[in-house]
């Protein structure tokens, strides 16, 4: 049986992962997270002391790099939980050079695509039940999903929302989880759009609506909102 896919793309902070796995929860679909992916290979660069630059070295640790999804919320490289780990600044700060690695991406473009038919290590996908049949699928996350990687992807999502409100919901959760260091809300706000401005301007696979997809504008939605409108689009396609 087909699996009902789901492209979620948009900037950083717009609620893309958080409303991606409670949706996923809700349907029993398979999520994958294709930042984690790009965020795993640059922390495995880091730790071997790679020049982030050195384009043929940086592809080596990107074929060599095993990344798994044992839980919605767990990622493991080379066996080992750095869910934790690929969150830090660092990382953010330092991955535009990664995804804007050609090779880095090819490689994870087919690890995403064999996912996407239902090969996720660890995730289950139960589906739902509709009509008496039973509805299998998975979410993938990211800036190119709907573009580059499911392009015939059953629905497009496109979220949006102001960068005031990414930056002030981005700080929160640093600040909640103690990760802000001496960062203000300036900082923040700064480092996001720095992120996305290389992420819609990079000559591979950048940040694009495609245009297919729907735009969800968050900034005034609760995380909960936008899992439901997403879901109502999802049974509209059935
Ligand atoms: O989604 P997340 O914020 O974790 O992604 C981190 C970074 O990984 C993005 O800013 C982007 O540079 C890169 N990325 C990408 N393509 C994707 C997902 C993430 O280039 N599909």
């Amino acid at each position: 049986s087909r699996l009902f896919r789901i492209a979620i793309d948009g900037p950083g902070a717009s609620g893309k992962s958080t409303t991606a796995k409670l949706l996923a929860t809700k349907l029993g679909f398979g999520y994958i997270d294709s930042g984690a992916m790009f965020r795993a290979i640059t922390l495995k660069c880091q730790q071997q002391n790679i020049d982030l630059k050195d384009q043929e070295k940086v592809k080596q640790i990107a074929q060599s790099a095993k990344i798994n999804f044992p839980s919605l919320s767990q990622v493991e490289l080379d066996g080992k939980d750095v869910s934790e780990l690929i969150r830090n600044s660092s990382i953010t700060r330092n991955i535009s050079h990664i995804a804007s690695n050609t090779s880095v991406r090819e490689i994870l473009a087919n690890q995403q695509r064999a996912m996407a038919k239902g090969d996720i290590p660890g995730a289950n996908s139960t589906g739902f039940e509709h009509h008496g049949k039973v509805v299998k699928g998975v979410v993938m996350d990211g800036r190119d999903i709907g573009t580059v990687i499911l392009p015939d992807a059953e629905l497009k999502v496109f979220i949006e929302a102001d960068v005031k409100i990414r930056a002030k919901r981005r700080f929160d959760e640093l600040k909640n989880k103690g990760s802000l260091g001496d960062d203000t809300l300036q900082d923040v706000e700064q480092d996001l759009e720095a992120r996305d401005l290389a992420d819609r301007t990079r000559k591979i696979a950048p940040l694009l609506k495609a245009k297919d997809a729907i735009v969800l504008d968050t900034s005034a939605l609760t995380i909960e909102q936008q899992v439901e409108k997403i879901q109502d689009m999802v049974y509209e396609r059935l």
